[in-house]
């Protein structure tokens, strides 16, 4: 095989986009640290029916990868964490001490066309909270949401947070008495109303007549406004045309969206979704939670210039003259290595001018030079990249030096 592309719509990550990725996932976890949330992890493997009852018709159907292990079972490769999730709250329901507030960051699939924002794998931060059914639940969820925002550097007028209750709208699709397959293309069409340029004739093609939802925010969305307008979070929108895309949601939905003219769109969202749980056959436990995408994250993050130039992080590079020298150099490696000062032995025997290229290619900041003459005298000549500063030291100064001079 000569093409050396990744599958469509997946990424190789490079050490930079590895550190782009890492940058963000380190961010995630620290704010939910901050908050007291507890990570959890499964197997990007589950059985096929688990997502044919509780996630939306449109993944299982169409954006699933599916296959039959050698023992004729139907796996799918997770394309959300939401029923993952359910299934391991369900199953430990009598052991756990509610409410439960847990975090994770799946890699999960998805057969999408591929767009900007819009992967085949990307890593996805959940956060969830159990066993909490009030406004405070609520609240604390979109807090985080906008917490985690800002420690990515993120101000207020970066972001709105789109705010809707499914009751509403439910309870709206059950005065139309539609049949239960339009019911789910009536959810599916007001899900990609931001997306159509022809909205307003599809919706009356399905149900007959005028969209009419009632524009005014319920008082349940006012009181979540009210607490989290007191604690500083004001960019907060009541959209009654808000849905999402899954079918277990039951009350409040939420999205952030990017205000920068050239990325318009939304970022993350979430909402909640009380009767999941309870579809397992274990006693039944509200949640609400959201998912928030790397690929999305990074895209806002790239515009404003807020992911850092992180280069690699070597300490000392060592150059060596010829092949004798290659076991003091070792000898030295392991005490820096023992005193976690990251280092590096070239052994291309190159000419020490090629060496110390690389040396500063790598964003080194100190090499060593050893030669016959090092490992004849036991010292070590050592050079401070940045300053231009160079010594010959003893082995047993040697840590004390290189560590005084990173700290300065
Ligand atoms: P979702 O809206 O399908 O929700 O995905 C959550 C986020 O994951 C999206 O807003 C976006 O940031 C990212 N995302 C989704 N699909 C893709 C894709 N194909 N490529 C790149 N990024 C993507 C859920 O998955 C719910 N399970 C979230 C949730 C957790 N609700 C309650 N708890």
């Amino acid at each position: 095989m000569n093409n050396l592309d990744s599958y469509k719509g997946v990424r190789d990550f490079y050490p930079q986009d590895m550190n782009n990725l890492n940058y963000i996932i380190d961010n995630w976890k620290k704010t939910l640290k901050k908050f007291g949330y507890e990570e959890y992890n499964a197997s990007i493997l589950e059985p096929t029916e688990l997502y044919e009852a509780k996630s939306s018709d449109e993944i299982v159907s169409e954006q699933t990868y599916n296959f039959i292990d050698r023992g004729d079972r139907r796996v799918t490769l997770r394309p959300e964490m939401t029923p993952t999730l359910s299934r391991m709250i369900a199953k430990k329901s009598k052991e756990l001490s509610l409410p439960v507030r847990w975090f994770s960051v799946p890699n999960v699939f998805r057969y999408e066309q591929p767009q900007r924002g819009r992967l085949r794998e990307h890593w996805q931060l959940n956060v969830d909270l159990l066993g909490l059914e009030n406004k405070y639940g609520d609240s604390e969820i979109i807090q985080i949401a906008y917490e985690i925002m800002k420690d990515f550097g993120l101000n207020e007028s970066d972001f709105v947070i789109r705010i809707n209750n499914r009751k509403n709208i439910n309870q709206m699709v059950k005065s139309l008495d539609l049949p239960p397959e339009k019911e789910k293309d009536f959810f599916k069409l007001l899900d990609k109303k931001d997306k159509m340029v022809d909205f307003n004739d599809e919706m009356f093609k399905l149900i007959g007549k005028p969209l009419n939802i009632s524009m005014g925010p319920s008082e349940e969305i006012e009181k979540i406004f009210e607490i989290l307008n007191k604690r500083g979070i004001t960019n907060l929108v009541f959209d009654p045309y808000l849905v999402r895309g899954f079918d277990y949601y039951t009350g409040i939905v939420f999205e952030i969206y990017d205000t920068n003219s050239i990325n318009k769109r939304a970022i993350f969202g979430g909402g909640r979704y009380d009767n999941l749980i309870g579809q397992f056959g274990s006693e039944n436990i509200s949640g609400i939670g959201f998912g928030m995408g790397d690929v999305t994250i990074q895209d806002v993050l790239e515009i404003r210039k807020l992911l850092p130039n992180k280069k690699n992080n070597i300490d000392v590079y060592i150059c060596l003259f010829n092949e004798e020298s290659s076991n003091y150099a070792n000898q030295i490696s392991n005490i820096l290595r023992e005193n976690e000062i990251n280092t590096i032995i070239d052994y291309s025997f190159k000419r020490i001018s090629n060496q110390i290229e690389k040396a500063v290619k790598k964003n080194s900041i100190f090499t060593i030079f050893i030669g016959e003459e090092e490992v004849k005298t036991q010292r070590i000549k050592i050079k401070n990249l940045n300053s231009g500063i160079e010594k010959k030291l003893k082995i047993r100064d040697l840590v004390k030096f290189v560590k005084k001079e990173l700290s300065s």
